[in-house]
């Protein structure tokens, strides 16, 4: 099985060059963040408190998802754009720190990349928690200011200022929860991706997968 797992905090080019990087090697690609965006979204629609570990820990057991090639369904419904909007953003860190969704969704992720023969798989936790034996770890970074840039032009309803206060806001929450924080796998490669182009990214992680196959 081989697992590529890229990891780092919002905004830092993740989706990009792990969509990418997956189209370059034939691979399939799994994004992670949508996971814990459909338990958020299941949430909110079925009027439970994000906040409320229990029946949101029960939710990530029986709830039907699928995130495939950006269309994302949540019990048959239709979930894609709305998992992106600021309702579903602010609620999804407090469910990321639930270690019951956690668990739930690190054996789907593993249960998916077993019957994908693994795949390029980009969250915060992949290679430091889920796949600490994939073939290739990657740490991606940013500015903040690039990273605030790039998510303020993908969420066009909401003001620069705004969306630079809700990634330093998940940041935080990310980086200081108890379980599988956001944290640098060992034996990661570290990239700032502020300055270099994506498909230079792309070209160098590719050249290091084949080194490795
Ligand atoms: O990458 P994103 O912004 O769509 O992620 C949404 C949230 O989910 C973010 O606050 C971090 C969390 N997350 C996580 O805790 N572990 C992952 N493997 C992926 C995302």
């Amino acid at each position: 099985m081989r697992v590529i797992a890229i990891d780092g905090p919002a905004g830092s080019g993740k989706s990009t060059v792990g969509r990418r990087l997956a189209e370059r090697l034939g691979l399939t690609y799994l994004d992670t963040g949508a996971m814990y965006r459909c338990i958020a979204f299941a949430a909110i629609r079925r009027q439970i408190d994000p906040a409320d570990p229990d029946p949101v820990g029960r939710l990530a057991a029986t709830v039907e998802m699928s995130v495939i090639d950006g269309v994302v369904t949540v019990d048959g419904v239709d979930a894609t754009l709305e998992i992106r909007g600021p309702e579903v953003s602010r609620a999804v860190s407090m469910v990321a720190s639930n270690p019951a969704v956690r668990e739930q969704l690190r054996a789907r992720q593993r249960s998916w990349a077993t019957q994908h023969g693994g795949g390029v798989i980009e969250g915060r936790d992949i290679g430091s928690v889920v796949f600490p034996d994939a073939i290739l770890k990657v740490f991606l970074t940013a500015s903040p200011e690039v990273r605030a840039q790039r998510r303020a032009k993908e969420m066009t309803d909401l003001e620069y200022d705004q969306v630079a206060a809700d990634i330093a806001r998940r940041d935080a929450a990310d980086r200081g929860r108890a379980d599988s924080p956001l944290v640098e796998a060992d034996g990661a490669v570290s990239i700032d991706t502020s300055t270099i182009e994506i498909d230079e990214v792309v070209e160098l992680l590719a050249a290091l997968v084949e080194s490795r196959s």
